[in-house]
C-alpha cells in the first residue's frame, strides 16, 4: 500500500497515521515531523525550516521535495509507505509523480480527511505533542494518562509554536490557496476518497480502512 493522507492542519492526519502505520506495517513519511526532528537534532535544515514553520508558512518546494526524494529511496519505503503532509502544493504533487515514475511505483490511495474550521481551531489549540517521540494528544479529546507526560515513552509534552492563533490562521489560508487544489489534481485517478473527520478517532479510522479497502 502506498497511501497519501491529506486534510487541513489539525484534521487528524498524524493521529490516524500513527495507528495505520502500526496496524499495516507502513513506513511513515511526515514532512512536518521530519523538519521538527531535524530541528530537535540541531541540523541546519531543521533550524532553517522552523523559521517558516513557526510562522505557519510553507518550507520551499525545493527543500521539501529533496528530503522526500531521499526518504523514498531508502529500502523501507520500497514496499509500502504513508505520506502525511506531503505533497502540499501542486508543484510538490507533480514532483512526487516524477519520483514515483522513476521508482516504477505509484500511489494506491489518496485519503482526504474533511473537517470544519471550528473543529480545526479547537483541535489545534488543545493539542500537545511529545518532545521525544512526536506522539500527539489533546487536552480534552485525548488526554495523556499522566498530565504533561507521553503515554508511549514518558517524554515531556509541549504545545507546538505553530499552534498559536496567528500561525494557525496563516496555515489555514495557505491550506485553502495552495494545498486544497491538490484534491482536484488527484480527483480523476479513481484513488481519491473523502473521509468524514468530524467523528471520533475510531470512527474516522474505521472509515479510512473502509476507503482503503475500496481502492488499495
Ligand atoms: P505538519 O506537521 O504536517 O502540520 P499540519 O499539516 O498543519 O497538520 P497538523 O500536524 O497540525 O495536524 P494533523 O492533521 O496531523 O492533526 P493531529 O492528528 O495532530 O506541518 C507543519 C508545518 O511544516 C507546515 O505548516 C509547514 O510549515 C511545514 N511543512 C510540512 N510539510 C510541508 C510540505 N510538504 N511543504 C512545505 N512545508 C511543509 O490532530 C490535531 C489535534 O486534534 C490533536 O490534538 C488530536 O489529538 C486531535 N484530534 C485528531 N483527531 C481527532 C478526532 N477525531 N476527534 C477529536 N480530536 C481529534
Ligand atoms: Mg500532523
Amino acid at each position: 500500500m502506498k497511501i497519501l493522507l491529506m486534510g487541513p492542519p489539525g484534521a487528524g492526519k498524524g493521529s490516524q497515521s500513527e495507528k495505520l502505520v502500526r496496524d499495516f506495517d507502513l513506513t511513515s513519511i511526515s514532512t512536518g515531523e521530519m523538519f521538527r526532528e531535524a530541528n530537535r537534532n540541531n541540523e541546519p535544515l531543521g533550524v532553517e525550516a522552523m523559521k517558516f514553520i513557526n510562522k505557519g508558512e510553507l518550507v520551499s518546494d525545493e527543500i521539501t521535495n529533496e528530503i522526500v526524494r531521499k526518504r523514498l529511496l531508502k529500502p523501507d519505503a520500497e514496499r509500502c509507505f504513508l505520506l502525511d503532509g506531503y505533497p502540499r502544493t501542486v508543484e510538490q504533487a507533480k514532483a512526487l509523480d516524477e519520483m514515483l515514475d522513476e521508482m516504477k511505483s505509484k500511489l494506491t490511495a489518496v485519503i482526504n480527511i474533511v473537517v470544519d474550521k471550528q473543529a480545526i481551531l479547537e483541535r489545534m489549540v488543545g493539542r500537545r505533542v511529545c518532545k521525544s517521540c512526536g506522539s500527539s494528544y489533546h487536552l480534552s479529546f485525548k488526554p495523556p494518562k499522566v498530565n504533561g507526560q507521553c503515554d508511549r515513552c514518558g517524554g515531556e509534552l509541549y504545545q507546538r509554536e505553530d499552534d498559536q492563533l496567528e500561525s494557525v490562521k496563516n496555515r489555514l489560508e495557505i491550506y485553502e490557496s495552495k494545498t486544497k487544489p491538490i484534491i482536484d489534481y488527484y480527483a480523476g485517478r479513481g484513488i481519491l476518497r473523502n473521509v468524514n473527520g468530524m467523528q471520533s478517532f475510531s470512527e474516522v479510522y474505521e472509515d479510512i480502512k473502509k476507503a482503503l479497502g475500496e481502492v488499495a
